[in-house]
């Protein structure tokens, strides 16, 4: 077999040839070995970007690119108190969504036993890896071992994926990022999904995001993905089912690494936001359903309610926070004061509907020190914004939008600038999307 042939089937000559199983795999093993060089497996990615591939050839690569490193396996261990079915929630990313850090508790209390793994922020999106060391202490890189005991314990941990987990993905990932290939059906559906079957779930709940501060832009195009991932987890022997949900506007009130854990802890404590508080319930009844623990998801949202209004999820998280070497104590008394100094007030400038765009809310918060520019940046705990309006609410010019935190002076000025142009002002009301579009099963 011969890369450049490969290549060529898929670019096409005249017409594009589905790529056999073999072919993906030689491709994926020998970019992992480093037989196949970074021009070629460049090359591959972008035949497959403009000419897509089949849902037999996505099935495929994503096989290949699983089994390009380790995969846990959580049965078994009964003894351990590792009883299944283990459920996982993968969101596309979004601004302000911070659903994972009160939804693995509640659907914990749901009896769902959760292997969450998660990610760092990635462009614009913020990441819950980088939201849950905001909180002093707590380690995120937890050994097999730890991950696996307190599951058992808990019901939930939360950690980083390893080095080890799909080697495939991290190569082809920072690949795809510098040669204008991540927006590929296919390739983010094995990216994902690759990485999601090797933590050891039984069933995956999707968020599919459209809407500007989202991947997938418009229904049409997240629907596809979803689409995708749902039929190619069912295709691995998966439960899986996708949520089509906003992402035009930030969800809930706070955007930034602590105020995303502050507003999970007051989700928790029954005081979260409509938006976050609706859909945290919908992707938890889902896991609940999918983990037989629940006969219909109207069950499951009672449930749910039940689980936070008891106290019993805020409980949980808190046994979280201290079992993965963080201080609950020291984390509710910063409740409401932890602020960084470098502050300022957002005022409306005229009088209208507001309208607060997500993709550029989510840059201005990387100007504040949210997240990254380049993958070396370090992110900045405390930096942020309060949302005193949300998007659709009537204002007067002056009053008060968002409070403001930033790491310096400097990013403080930069980010106020860079949020004046995510706010706009509307002289008709605004037509909100739903908050939840769809389902795909
Ligand atoms: N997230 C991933 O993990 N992979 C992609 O390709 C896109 C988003």
């Amino acid at each position: 077999m011969r890369a450049a042939d490969i290549i060529i089937k898929k670019r096409g000559n005249p017409t594009p040839q589905p790529l056999t199983k073999e072919e993906i795999q030689f491709m994926v093993d020998g970019y992992v070995a480093k037989t196949i060089p970074d021009y070629q497996m460049s090359a591959f990615l972008m035949a497959i970007y403009f000419n897509g591939m089949s849902f037999e050839e996505t099935a495929a690569l994503t096989d290949c690119m699983l089994h390009s490193g380790e995969i846990i396996n959580l049965h078994g261990k009964e003894n351990l108190g590792l009883k299944g079915p283990f459920v996982d929630k993968h969101s596309t990313g979004g601004v302000g969504d911070k659903i994972s850090i009160p939804l693995a508790p509640i659907a914990a209390c749901l009896g769902v036993q959760i292997p969450m793994m998660s990610g760092r922020g990635l462009g614009h999106t913020g990441g819950t890896l980088d939201k849950l060391e905001s909180i002093t202490g707590y380690k995120v890189a937890l050994s097999p071992q730890e991950f696996e005991q307190l599951i058992a314990q808990n019901g939930y941990a939360m950690t980083g994926q390893t080095q080890k987990i799909v080697p495939a993905d991290r190569l082809m990932y920072a690949l795809r990022d510098v040669t204008g290939t991540v927006e590929s059906i296919p390739l983010i559906t094995a990216s994902i999904l690759s990485k999601k079957v090797a933590e050891g779930s039984d069933a995956l709940v999707f968020d599919v995001k459209y809407g500007s501060g989202a991947f997938m832009k418009t229904p049409a195009a997240a629907e596809n993905l979803a689409t995708s991932l749902v039929k190619t987890a069912q295709a691995m022997g998966k439960k899986a089912v996708a949520l089509l949900t906003d992402m035009e506007t930030p969800l809930g009130l706070k955007t930034g690494n602590y105020l995303e854990i502050e507003e999970s802890l007051e989700c928790l404590q029954g005081n979260g936001p409509k938006d976050v508080m609706e859909l945290t319930y919908a992707l938890a009844s889902r896991m609940a359903l999918l983990a037989g623990k629940v006969a219909s998801i109207e069950e499951g949202l009672e449930l749910c309610k039940q689980a936070v209004n008891s106290g019993r999820a805020l409980e949980k998280f808190l046994k979280n926070v201290d079992d993965q070497g963080g201080d609950s104590k020291k984390l509710l008394e910063q409740q409401g004061k932890r602020r960084s100094p470098f502050h300022a007030q957002l005022n409306a400038e005229s009088d209208g509907y507001l309208k607060i765009d997500a993709y550029k809310t989510g840059i201005a918060c990387i100007n504040l020190g949210v997240g990254r520019n380049k993958t070396s940046d370090k992110v900045d705990a405390d930096s942020g914004i309060i949302l005193s309006k949300v998007q659709g609410e009537a204002v007067k010019a002056g009053q008060k939008i968002m409070d403001v935190y930033a790491k310096d002076e400097k990013s403080l000025e930069e980010g106020v600038a860079a949020l004046k142009k995510a706010v706009s002002y509307s002289k008709t009301t605004i037509t909100q999307n739903k908050l939840i579009l769809k389902e795909i099963k």
